[in-house]
């Protein structure tokens, strides 16, 4: 089974960005993690970040044909992009968003996914283990 992890913008910044909702741990520990929990799960992990709204439509579009399912944080582009919901929808490749912060107590213009309109599952407010979660997630739905 593989799995692909996308993080949108800032999640590079983990550890340093606003510790207070994010909590402190670096992006270079959740890459670690990713690992322990993929080897941990007998799942197949590649990961990807990008600030760049562009590089993750791409990376999706390239997950067509190579990847059983997706993790995705799409980060501030959660909000605003429509072009990774359609990307989503055109690869049709099952996805779990995922929000290391409870974005349902945040902003008002936190309050809409887009991407999630295209996910079989959110996960959000969990901290890192979110990440987790998506993928026993994943490796359940996918395993059915
Ligand atoms: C986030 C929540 C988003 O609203 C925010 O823009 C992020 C991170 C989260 O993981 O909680 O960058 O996706």
């Amino acid at each position: 089974m593989r799995i692909l992890v996308l993080n949108g913008p800032n999640i590079n910044m983990l550890g340093i960005r606003e510790p207070g909702v994010y909590g402190s741990q670096s992006y270079a520990e959740l890459l670690r993690l990713l690992q322990v929990w993929a080897d941990e799960l007998g799942i197949e992990m590649e990961h990807y970040q990008s600030n760049h709204e562009g590089c993750l439509v791409d990376k999706i579009q390239a997950a067509y044909g190579t990847f059983d399912g997706i993790v995705i944080n799409p980060a501030a582009y959660t909000h605003t992009s429509i072009a990774i919901l359609d990307a989503l929808k055109a690869v049709a490749i099952p996805a779990v968003e995922v929000h290391i912060s409870d974005v349902s107590q945040r902003e008002d213009f936190r309050q809409i996914s887009y991407a999630g309109k295209a996910c079989v599952k959110t996960i959000m407010g969990q901290g890192l283990d979110g990440y987790r979660q998506a993928m026993v997630f994943l490796r359940d739905y996918l395993s059915k």
